[in-house]
């Protein structure tokens, strides 16, 4: 049987947790680009700990220390799986790739949150397959190389084939961008993410809008309520209206752009507010996170972009616009803060 070679660009706490998933399938190499962590991870791998996993150390199979050492390795990568944080307007992380991929043989992942995060990879590998992911994987990466995944590995992933539908009749080159979606599935699946689901493309974008539905709610209002938990949120009445009202307003937005009602199975905002009630483990969204260790929101994505694909519809979004205004004028004046304390 032929090795399935997989490099990570991003490993943190969503790619080294899927890396030392996938790395459990058969004939599947994984290696990462490491960073902040090379030191780390190069001395002794990723520890990780997992309530449905239990405590593991995954050695990657190659660990690079940047972009370069990955092309000089000479390895045909089957897949290369991004997932840095999403920051447009920090860095276009598609620059990495180059040199990496193969046309008819490498498939880009993507595991990210947002909207829009597929169209940098696009326009710069326009030859090149691209999947989309979307995880409720919740993992924290605690120190240089610790992992600690936290609960859920659902993960639902797409070719990302825009301007088609379900009825569409696929091109040979459309139906391998399946073929191979459906094979990476597998592997997780081997690798023991079980709830690991293929989706067509229409459906993947259907979960994106949904899980933002999610994040546009959570992410934004923990910052600007100076630190609340998603339990603590959902039970106050005011900012639980509000949760709704932000939900609402993206899902009754989603079927008007993507021009389709979403799955009837998908959660409603006061399902997802009901079972945040339920949820006492005081886990802090990732914005919040970010915004608390001074680093950058994913602002853009989460926010920005679904406000400006609705808008491209004629459709505004109120909610999500004073979020978004709110808080990248606070992200600008934090940073600029910074900035003249240093001078
Ligand atoms: N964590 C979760 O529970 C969760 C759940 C669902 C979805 N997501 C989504 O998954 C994505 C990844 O999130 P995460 O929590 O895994 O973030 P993370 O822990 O911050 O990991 C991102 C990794 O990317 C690395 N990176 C960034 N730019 C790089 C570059 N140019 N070269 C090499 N490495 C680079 C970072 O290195 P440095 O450390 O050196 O910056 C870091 O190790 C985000 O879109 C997030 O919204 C996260």
């Amino acid at each position: 049987m032929t090795t399935t070679n997989i490099l990570i660009v991003g490993a943190g706490a969503i790619g080294a947790f899927c890396a030392s998933r996938l790395s459990f399938a058969p004939n599947t190499k994984v290696s990462c680009i490491c960073r902040s962590n090379y030191k780390a991870v190069s001395t002794s791998g990723f520890s990780i700990t997992s309530p449905t996993f239990g405590s593991y150390v995954f050695t990657p199979a190659h660990t690079f220390a940047n972009p370069e050492e990955a092309a000089d390795s000479k390895i045909e990568w089957d897949y290369v799986l991004v997932s840095t944080k999403a920051l447009p307007d920090v860095s276009d992380d598609s620059m990495i790739l180059e040199g990496l991929l193969e046309e008819g043989r490498t498939a880009i992942v993507l595991v990210q949150n947002g909207l829009g995060v597929e169209e940098p990879y696009t326009k710069r590998f326009p030859g090149v397959t691209v999947l989309s992911a979307v995880t409720i994987i919740s993992a924290a990466q605690e120190e240089p190389g610790v992992i600690k995944h936290n609960r859920w590995t659902r993960t639902n992933i797409g070719p990302y084939l825009p301007g088609t539908t379900d009825d569409t009749k696929l091109d040979a080159k459309q139906q391998s961008a399946v073929d191979s979606n459906t094979k990476f599935v597998e592997l997780l699946k081997k690798g023991g993410i079980k709830d690991a689901d293929a989706y067509s493309h229409a459906k993947l974008q259907m979960v994106r809008w949904h899980k933002i539905a999610i994040n546009a709610a959570m992410n934004p209002s923990a910052v600007l309520s100076s630190g609340t938990t998603n339990n603590a949120m959902s039970l106050d009445p005011e900012l639980s209206r509000h949760l709704k009202g932000v939900m609402e307003e993206v899902l009754s937005t989603a079927p008007k752009v993507l021009g389709t009602p979403l799955p009837k199975e998908f959660a409603t905002p006061e399902a997802i507010i009901r079972s945040t009630q339920k949820n006492t483990s005081g886990s802090k969204p990732s914005m919040l996170l970010d915004w608390e260790q001074g680093k950058k929101m994913e602002l853009e994505v989460i926010l920005g972009n679904p406000m400006r694909i609705a808008r491209e519809h004629g459709l505004e979004m109120p909610r999500l616009q004073s979020l978004y205004a709110l808080l990248r004028m606070a992200q600008e004046n934090r940073d600029a803060a910074k900035k003249g304390s240093k001078l």
